[in-house]
């Protein structure tokens, strides 16, 4: 019989990253140490048995691309399907970490679960060589959720941060530096994991539709949306004040967008909290939906993964889709 092993993907991230000098942490580059030397650094005491690594990138995470996360997402899959990985945990810088949180979850959460396997988002807010580096720390909770996932009963797209495990769709950032700069929104491990019945598709290319963010604020034009849909936008995430209300101005350029056949979400700036639509969704007339409790980073990359999926299923319905998400 063989032997089961954690397998460690490094994307690169703070966690990965060195600062010139240690004793000013804030001044480092993120993704220079590869993934083999932050599990030399945890693995001491080999109570996580053994954990092959594989290094699919080490880049700052601000320069996430989609396809990096088609690689990253392929290489998800290959070892939920192998029986040898009992578990997968994934170090990746924090800024995105959402974006990708919320793309596994949409295309790999359920197969996840049907091989009763976590999978484990981590990071660090301060570098690999800092005093007191988080990385360590948070690596060491990775690995150890995702080994015990099947006695914790924890399946499914994951992270942890600080000590505090979540589903990574949940997550956001929400502080610059705290250590603790990363919280669950809106939902809990024990809430309801997955409203779809399938996992939508992994995307196979990294042509994915062209949806761009945009924020109301006060004194807003809506030139930009012209511009965009000129350029020929498929999809607009507005970045809404408050509960998701949009600057007048700027929700009339959406409204004509919309009915020009753009997707449009409405989320919000906030970063806390849910938008929800006071009138039934999905409303096809005009082509909106609201993001629930997706902030807009995360709900741009939904949206592109609902179109995908719409284009892939033949039909118009996104908003039946997004709303799956
Ligand atoms: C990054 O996201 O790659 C840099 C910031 C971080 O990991 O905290």
């Amino acid at each position: 019989m063989s032997t089961q092993y954690l397998l460690l993907l490094g994307t690169g991230g703070t966690i990965a990253g060195l600062a010139m000098d240690t004793q000013k942490p804030l001044n480092y580059v993120a993704g220079q140490l590869p993934v083999e030397g932050l599990l030399e650094q945890v693995q001491e005491s080999l109570e996580f048995g053994e954990v092959r690594t594989v290094q699919v990138a080490n880049i700052d995470s601000r320069n996430m691309t989609e396809e990096l996360l088609v690689k990253l997402g392929w290489a998800v899959k290959a070892g939920l399907e192998n029986d040898e990985v009992s578990g997968i945990v994934i170090t990746h810088g924090t800024d995105t970490m959402e974006e990708t949180g919320v793309f596994l979850h949409a295309t790999l959460g359920k197969l996840a679960s049907h091989y009763k396997k976590a999978v484990v988002l981590t990071g660090a807010m301060l570098p690999a060589n800092a005093d007191h580096s988080d990385g360590q720390t948070n690596l060491k909770s990775a690995l150890y959720l995702a080994k015990e996932a099947r006695g914790l009963q924890q399946f499914g797209i994951l992270a942890v941060m600080a000590g505090k495990p979540c589903l990574a769709r949940d997550l956001s950032k929400q502080h610059t530096h705290a250590l603790d700069a990363l919280v669950v929104n809106a939902r809990e491990l024990d809430g309801p994991i997955h409203k779809r019945q399938a996992d939508l598709q992994l995307p196979a290319q990294a042509s994915w539709p062209w949806v761009e963010i945009v924020t109301s604020h006060a004194g807003a034009s809506g030139k930009l949306v012209d511009m965009l849909v000129a350029q020929g936008v498929q999809g607009i995430v507005v970045a809404g004040t408050g509960q998701g209300s949009v600057n007048k101005v700027l929700a009339d350029q959406l409204i004509q967008a919309a009915l020009n056949g753009v997707a449009v979400i409405r989320s919000s700036r906030v970063g806390a909290g849910a938008v929800f639509s006071e009138i039934p969704e999905p409303d096809t007339a005009w082509n909106w939906l609201s993001a629930r409790d997706l902030n807009p980073a995360k709900s741009r990359i939904a949206l592109q993964l609902a179109l995908l999926e719409a284009n892939s299923r033949k039909t118009d319905d996104w908003q039946s889709i997004f709303a799956t998400i």
